[in-house]
């Protein structure tokens, strides 16, 4: 790796920041955050260590998937703002070293989109084959539903089409012919206009659904899906070569891989690592990391310049789909025992803190845990303060309340009515009052400033990202010891799952005289023994990183 590669690979080492616009800083007044709000906190961000910054939709919206219902994909919703106004964020962003993307959903429309309205109206509607349409639903209509909560069919019949259409989302959600090349080529355009716009990128919403022609009647004549998602990547690539693709795909590893396309990554740049993450989880019910090395283990290599995309939560429900029924038990009553707190049976709609306790030191294990894994981490906003979940709202948006910036009403996002807020904040526990940026920016123990420390030592150790990484063996079970190699630089990260003290015996160096093993997340050096052994002794809960130093080494620690 030459050290310029992570500048122009920047993906492969980036720390990803996830906000909703709506419910991050409100600047006029209204209830919702703006594109504005987010410019004004910018700062926040940027000292937080952030180098990509994730907008979830904010183009025209009905808004009944908060926003992943769309009707304009080249517009900005004038409740968020303007035009000028993202390009003045992207502005500022790109001043502070800081990259932007944004959600691209073209697997579907929103029911209301002009597309939709006129296909629906007249099957002379040249926007009538940019959906697809049946005159009887197939047999396995209800196989797959997403949401079966609220839906219990992938079809839908329309009274003014006549006919069917099919909805892998919600049924105010019609998905797009992605075997239209009408449709392939309007989705080409929306990509270039944000680009030009200065989005250095997208995630991909839902691109399995994306790519698959299922439905489309002549599926079976089609080529392989994965040439369209080539082709994107393609286009992309041509029109900004600094561009990525981060995709939604939560697949087995093994399918998930061929989303990245050949040896050279052709297809997606990144890819959530959504198997590692509910492995997490379980391990974390456990006390026991076995399964999050079992699932490290089995997790396909990315391509040389691409990456995984790790994270602990997300704005939806923490999705456990991927465990066994009694794995997913397990999940439940360490983390969510209340029906309450469940969704659609297979995940949960709380943030972190809540479902640990509020346990300072296990929180900081996991999101030391994130920043040490390969791959590259991907936080939602409000994790940097350990915000927890508002369950009176409903279903997924129990996660996504307003951002909370001081103790004062609203938390600070908003002056508006608090019955006017675009969510509520929660009560008890995790309130503002107890949770709020401006307290843990004072707080030299808090989780805000541990997450900068994380950033920070994530951004200088490239071996973290980019290197191989080796997880080590040993005797203590409660212990998950993984080393990262790049060249000559060599981490070695140690968590302890259990609420015990733990001590570690780790062979991490060749042998020699006078190597040290440094810590890099508190003053501390170890000796490494001459056999290249090390004692490493970790705190209920704890978690080290460690540089190894050789004598004649020159690295800052
Ligand atoms: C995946 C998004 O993460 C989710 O929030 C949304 O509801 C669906 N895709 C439909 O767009």
């Amino acid at each position: 790796m030459r050290l310029t590669e992570t500048a122009d690979v920047w993906w492969k080492n980036a720390v990803v920041y996830c906000l909703d616009v709506e419910t991050f800083f409100d600047t006029d007044g209204d209830g919702r955050g703006d594109l504005r709000g987010v410019s004004q906190r910018i700062d926040h961000l940027a000292e937080l260590g952030v180098t990509c910054l994730w907008l979830m939709p904010f183009y025209p919206t009905p808004d009944r998937d908060d926003g992943y219902d769309i009707t304009d994909f080249y517009g900005v919703d004038s409740r968020l703002g303007t035009h000028g106004d993202l390009v003045e964020l992207i502005t500022l962003a790109q001043d502070r070293g800081m990259r932007v993307i944004a959600d691209l959903v073209v697997n579907h429309t929103s029911d209301q989109h002009p597309w939709f309205q006129s296909a629906r109206a007249s099957r002379e509607s040249p926007y009538r084959d940019w959906y697809v349409w049946r005159d009887e639903p197939p047999a396995d209509a209800d196989k797959g539903v997403v949401f079966p909560d609220q839906e219990d069919s992938l079809w839908q019949y329309d009274e003014e089409a006549g006919q069917y259409y099919l909805h892998r989302f919600y049924k105010h959600q019609p998905d797009l012919d992605i075997t239209n090349p009408s449709v392939r080529e309007e989705i080409m355009r929306v990509i270039g206009f944000w680009l030009q716009l200065g989005l250095s990128g997208f995630r991909v919403d839902a691109v399995p659904f994306l790519i698959d022609p299922a439905g489309s009647l002549d599926a079976a004549d089609l080529p392989d899906p994965h040439d369209y998602l080539r082709d994107l990547r393609a286009f992309l690539s041509r029109r900004s070569g600094q561009a990525m693709l981060l995709g939604e795909v939560n697949l087995p590893y093994k399918d998930t891989r061929t989303f990245f396309g050949d040896e050279d990554g052709d297809e997606l740049t990144m890819s959530f690592d959504f198997i590692g993450m509910q492995r997490l989880y379980l391990s974390l019910a456990r006390s026991d990391p076995a399964e999050l090395a079992k699932a490290l283990r089995e997790r396909p290599d990315p391509p040389e310049e691409a990456q995984w995309g790790t994270f602990v939560r997300n704005h939806d429900e923490l999705t456990l789909d991927k465990l066994s029924d009694d794995e997913r038990q397990e999940v439940f009553d360490a983390f969510g025992p209340e029906k309450s707190m469940q969704l659609y049976g297979r995940g949960l709609r709380r943030r972190l803190p809540p479902m640990l306790d509020n346990d300072p030191a296990r929180l900081k294990m996991v999101y030391s845990l994130l920043f040490s894994l390969p791959g590259t981490p991907v936080l939602f906003y409000g994790e940097e303060i350990g915000m927890g979940e508002n369950l009176a709202i409903e279903g997924r948006n129990a996660v996504r309340t307003p951002m909370q910036w001081t103790a004062e009403a609203n938390g600070g996002f908003s002056t508006a009515d608090p019955n006017d807020l675009a969510a509520a904040v929660p009560d008890g526990d995790f309130s503002p009052e107890h949770v709020n940026v401006a307290a843990q920016r004072r707080d030299p123990e808090s989780l805000l400033n541990w997450i900068k420390l994380l950033t920070q030592r994530y951004r200088e150790c490239p071996e973290l990202s980019w290197g191989d990484c080796t997880i080590l063996e040993h005797q203590s079970p409660s212990v998950f010891a993984h080393r990262s190699d790049c060249e000559d630089g060599r981490i070695i990260a140690v968590h302890n799952f259990a609420a015990e003290s733990a001590r570690v015996t780790l062979a991490v160096a060749g042998t020699g005289v006078g190597v040290r093993a440094v810590d890099l997340l508190e003053e501390r050096t170890t000796n490494v023994r001459e056999d290249g052994v090390v004692d490493l002794d970790l705190e209920p809960y704890g978690s080290r990183w460690l540089r190894i130093i050789r004598p004649g080494d020159r690295y800052i620690v």
